[in-house]
């Protein structure tokens, strides 16, 4: 049989790394895929930048529309990145008839809808595993392994340069700066790194694991972000205190009332696997109503672990290249048709536990406003510490683990702590999630 002929656009970390797992393991993937597959043309932005990867054999050009357009190449590995220029890009390959391979999260994320609706016009396949957790087959896992399931929630660590910082910050008490240039320095940070520690790349991977999950269309802008900029040293040593640590989460959960979608810092239980997953290390908890709690774990940036989420994409299209397009897996799970309009909840309609921490008066009666304020918003409590005043400081620390309760009711109580005149500043308050 004829060779598969692929086109890459991107030769920088994940573009380099594909190309070099291509051509490194090109007779075991030619066995899997049952053809050879080769890379037959690449484009690049600079073709005179170092490289991390070999393109000897490959014809190179700056113009990533001569690979798109080029009749001769079957499918197209999008490794650009970003959601502005390569949309056109990638709905000119599907146009042209071509499959796409891409690892790019905010595109899907975006765009998903109408990209995979032109595909499915066109019948091609737009594959996307390395969107998520990087080398993790959590697409393929939920898509796929857990398509006997009703998914009841997932939650994960879905940005390797947030949790690195995290476990930074805690292990070494290093500063956030500090190991943010380092992440980036390593390839692993987004080319605007708010959108690592803001939570927006995580907001694009959580939008495309809710849509495989629950069958639902790809909504970016119903999910709520929170970023990892607030956490403090203290916050950290506390939860410890608490037998928690605190992870930067991407949570789904589909209630009676509808879904939600949020990323967040959380605390975890400490005794929990996924609060032992540290550095850049990704890891996602799906709870299936069959299978119970699962969890998957392993790289979620870098050149080689993309590249391989990526490789296995491109042999996955290879194997469907002469199958009938009606009868391979739905892009997103779940047949087009049968994507449900299912709510988006709001922040106020989250139900969740909380972590509070505030700073009050040393005087009788202060703890029992503050605990009153809480009953009267039916949030029970479940662990407090209050600490000795300090030396230079009258002020004590107070530190409350709540049960789950509704978030508008949480938000009221605030309120009304901050309104005390024993209470200084702001209340702190992390959401806190068992796991369980
Ligand atoms: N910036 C991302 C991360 C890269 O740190 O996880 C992988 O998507």
């Amino acid at each position: 049989m004829k060779p598969v002929k692929v086109g890459v656009l991107g030769l920088g970390t994940v573009g380099g790394g594909t190309v070099n797992v291509l051509k490194r393991n090109a007779a075991e993937i030619a066995r899997r895929a049952g053809r050879e597959i080769i890379i037959t043309h690449a484009s690049a932005k600079d073709l005179q930048k170092p490289r991390i990867c070999n393109t000897d054999g490959i014809i190179l050009t700056d113009d990533p529309y001569s690979i798109i357009n080029n009749p001769d190449i079957d499918i197209v590995l999008e490794l650009i990145g970003g959601a502005g220029a390569v949309k056109d890009m990638v709905l000119t390959a599907i146009a042209n008839g071509k499959h796409v391979v891409t690892a790019n999260k905010s595109l899907i994320a975006l765009h998903g809808n109408e990209i995979f609706a032109k595909a499915s016009e066109k019948g091609v396949i737009v594959a996307f595993e390395a969107a998520v957790a990087g080398g993790i087959p959590i697409i393929k896992a939920i898509r796929e392994g857990l398509s006997g399931n009703q998914i009841e929630w997932l939650a994960g660590i879905i940005n390797g340069t947030g949790n690195f910082i995290l476990t930074e910050m805690r292990d070494k008490g290093r500063d956030f700066n500090d190991v943010l240039a380092e992440a980036q320095a390593l390839g692993y940070a987004e080319a605007d790194p708010t959108f690592d520690v803001e939570g927006i790349d995580a907001g694009h991977k959580l939008t495309i694991l809710a849509s495989i999950a629950f069958g639902i269309p790809l909504q970016f802008d119903k999910i709520y972000t929170e970023g990892i900029t607030q956490i403090t040293r203290l916050d950290v040593e506390y939860a410890e205190q608490l037998g928690y640590r605190i992870k930067h989460l991407g949570i789904a959960r589909k209630t009676a009332d509808g879904i939600e979608l949020r990323v967040h810092p959380t605390l975890i239980p400490e005794r929990r696997l996924i609060a032992n997953v540290n550095g850049v290390m990704n890891a996602v908890l799906v709870k299936g109503d069959a299978v119970g709690a699962t969890l998957y774990y392993g790289a979620g940036a870098g050149a080689e672990p993309t590249a391989s989420s990526v490789v296995a994409d491109v042999i996955d299209v290879v194997r469907a290249l002469t199958s009938d397009p009606e009868n391979r897996v739905p892009h997103l799970a779940f047949q087009a048709n049968a994507l449900a309009d299912i709510p988006v909840l709001t922040a106020d309609c989250f139900q969740t536990a909380y972590y509070l921490r505030l700073s009050a008066e040393d005087k009788p009666g202060v703890l029992a406003d503050v605990t009153r304020i809480l009953a009267d918003h039916h949030i029970s409590i479940e662990a407090i510490i209050q600490k000795e005043p300090s030396a230079t400081d009258t002020a004590i620390p107070i530190i409350i683990r709540t049960q789950r309760t509704l978030e508008k009711e949480m938000n009221a109580a605030i309120a009304k702590i901050e309104a005390l005149n024993t209470v200084t500043g702001k209340v702190n308050r992390i959401r806190l999630e068992t796991l369980g």
